[in-house]
């Protein structure tokens, strides 16, 4: 293997590796605007010209193979005032509207401008105009032809990533100009990426422009909830500028780089998906009996919902379960966890309600067709339902789907009035089973919805807790390839909702069977005890890009 030396620095790489790859290894960082690591090589833009010595003119580092001996320096006179004139060259017909730019404060041009400019203007022409300022091009993104610096990224994505060709660079010498092919739109399921890999603002997208500056954006490291894929993602988000967006805390998401799962990218479905976090939420807990026993009766599903303060609420949930405790009737309640809550949450769930209570807990419901693709998008539109099937392994099959000819599931059992109580968490019955069978299920047994968002089957709950979501609670997910995957609370629950934890811990040490383990962390190493697929798994071993399941064997899908 080749050993090299720059700025003085040794490294020793494998044969083919570039120059630019072999300092990123270093920490050692050469600007790049065509160079990226997900795609093909086009040594067009020369912002990366280094000095090699022996070699007779400056090499571009991103096209460059090392050798061994080779002595690179980055950051030399000569290297430096090429830069400079890089730059110069790249800004001749760049317009200066950085004050009006979306991209300011992420651009590339601008960063390192302030590093290596010229900064005495020796330019006098006129600038050519390109045509096509602030043009939709597709639903996603907006073009700023005269923005752009012909770096070639955003074709190249178009040509090997998404594969669907959409752009190109017409025209030749500086009248060359970015455009999507004649008669068609930028229009995939992925198209949002090429905003992310634009390094100026030239491409910028078209629900996030002039939303916020970025330097407002706070960021938390996250997990996409859009499907089984569980691409890495960057919540980026707003706390005290409510005005921003009306009231909305999350301004967009980013991919975050994880060689694992999704590269560099996220399809366009999971970057929108962020809307639902601050939309059509439940912000406090309702309740149909309003604090009364119901004596084994079921109230209307037709009677007024009222705002319950939390402890009422869990008190009455309390009181429902000790009674059918009391009843001897713990046996005809059903618990409908979902492929939505977090590891931590099911296996909480499972410890209070199967194996403390004695509930059924079955995750198995009627199966939604939904479709993905052969890149990143799976049909299934949750984030953990391997991690449901490790951990109630013994109430689903391995899929998490229905086994055929097992058991009813349980809303059909509910439906059937062979249950008195169903908790149901973030399922909505009316969108799995239409209306008249959810109605049917509300009116044979008490209706427990836990969830963060208000459906139709909280409407028809008899008890509303209303929870956390994605962004909002600590946890992890486990992918479709049975990877585990941590998601960061980003910031509190909207007010007047709970996270999961905190509902399943509080109704157990209501019910007398409170919990050791409460955080996140703690219930994830209870899990790791005495789940085998988890076995050995802590947040410390998943770090920042997860880790697979400790026996995905006996859990392959
Ligand atoms: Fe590069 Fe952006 Fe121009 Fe595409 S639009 S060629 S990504 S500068
Ligand atoms: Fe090397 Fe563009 S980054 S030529």
């Amino acid at each position: 293997m080749p050993t090299l030396t720059i700025d003085g620095q040794q490294v020793t790489v494998p044969p083919g590796t570039t120059i630019i790859q072999a300092a990123d290894q270093l920490g050692i960082t050469i600007p790049r605007y065509c160079y990226h690591p997900g795609l093909s090589i086009a040594g067009n833009c020369r912002i990366c010209l280094v000095e090699v010595e022996k070699a007779p003119k400056l090499q571009i580092a991103c096209y460059t193979p090392v050798a061994d001996g080779m002595v690179v320096h980055t950051g030399s006179d000569k290297t430096l005032k090429a830069r400079q004139e890089v730059l110069e060259f790249l800004l001749a017909n760049h317009p200066l509207d950085c004050p009006v730019c979306d991209q300011a404060g992420e651009c590339e041009l601008q960063n390192y401008y302030m590093d290596h400019g010229r900064y005495e203007a020796r330019f006098l022409e006129q600038k050519v105009k390109k045509s096509k300022k602030a043009t939709p091009i597709g639903p996603t993104v907006m073009l700023d032809q005269e923005r752009c610096i012909l770096c070639s990224r955003c074709v190249r994505f178009t040509d090997e990533i998404s594969k669907t060709s959409e752009l190109g660079i017409f025209h030749r010498g500086d009248h060359a100009e970015l455009d999507v092919v004649p008669g068609r739109a930028l229009d995939n399921a992925y198209a949002g990426n090429v905003v992310d890999i634009c390094p100026v603002g030239a491409l910028t997208d078209r629900d996030f422009r002039f939303k916020a500056r970025v330097w407002y954006l706070s960021s938390s490291p996250s997990v996409c909830p859009g499907c089984s894929r569980g691409c890495n993602i960057e919540i980026h988000y707003v706390l005290d500028r409510p005005y921003l967006a009306d009231g909305a805390r999350v301004m967009r998401l980013k991919p975050r780089y994880n060689p694992a799962v999704n590269q560099w990218w996220m399809c366009d479905e999971g970057r929108y998906g962020y809307k639902a976090i601050d939309r059509a939420r439940l912000v406090q807990p309702m309740g149909r009996t309003q604090g009364l026993s119901p004596q084994g009766t079921v109230p209307s599903a037709d009677s007024v919902s009222h705002p319950l303060v939390w402890d009422l609420a869990m008190t009455e949930a309390a009181q429902h379960l000790q009674e059918a405790q009391t009843r001897n009737q713990l046996g005809q309640w059903g618990v409908l966890p979902s492929p939505q809550m977090t590891n931590e949450e099911l296996f909480l769930a499972r410890q209070l309600f199967q194996e403390r209570l004695g509930v059924a807990c079955d995750g198995r419901v009627a199966e939604r067709p939904a479709t993905g693709d052969n890149f990143l998008m799976t049909a299934d539109k949750s984030p953990n339902r391997r991690g449901m099937a490790a951990i109630f392994s013994e109430t689903t099959d391995q899929k998490g789907t229905v086994p055929q000819g097992d058991s009813p599931l349980l809303a059909e059992r509910a439906a059937a009035g062979e249950l008195k109580g169903l908790i149901v968490f973030d399922h909505d019955l009316v969108a799995l089973y239409g209306e008249a069978v959810a109605r049917t299920v509300a009116q044979r047994v008490f209706l427990i919805y836990v969830g963060s968002h208000d459906t139709a089957t909280s409407r028809l709950a008899h008890l509303v807790l209303p929870s956390a979501v994605y962004a909002e609670k600590d946890g992890t997910f486990t992918n479709v390839d049975g990877r585990v995957q941590r998601i960061v609370k980003a910031f509190e629950p909207l007010s007047g909702a709970r996270g999961g934890l905190e509902i399943v811990a509080d109704l157990a040490r209501r019910l007398g069977a409170a919990f050791p383990h409460t955080t996140a962390a703690e219930v994830f190493r209870a899990i790791g005890a005495s789940v085998p697929a988890f076995q050995g798994l802590t947040y410390e071993t998943l770090g920042a890009h997860g880790a697979p399941l400790a026996t995905a064997e006996a859990v392959t899908v």
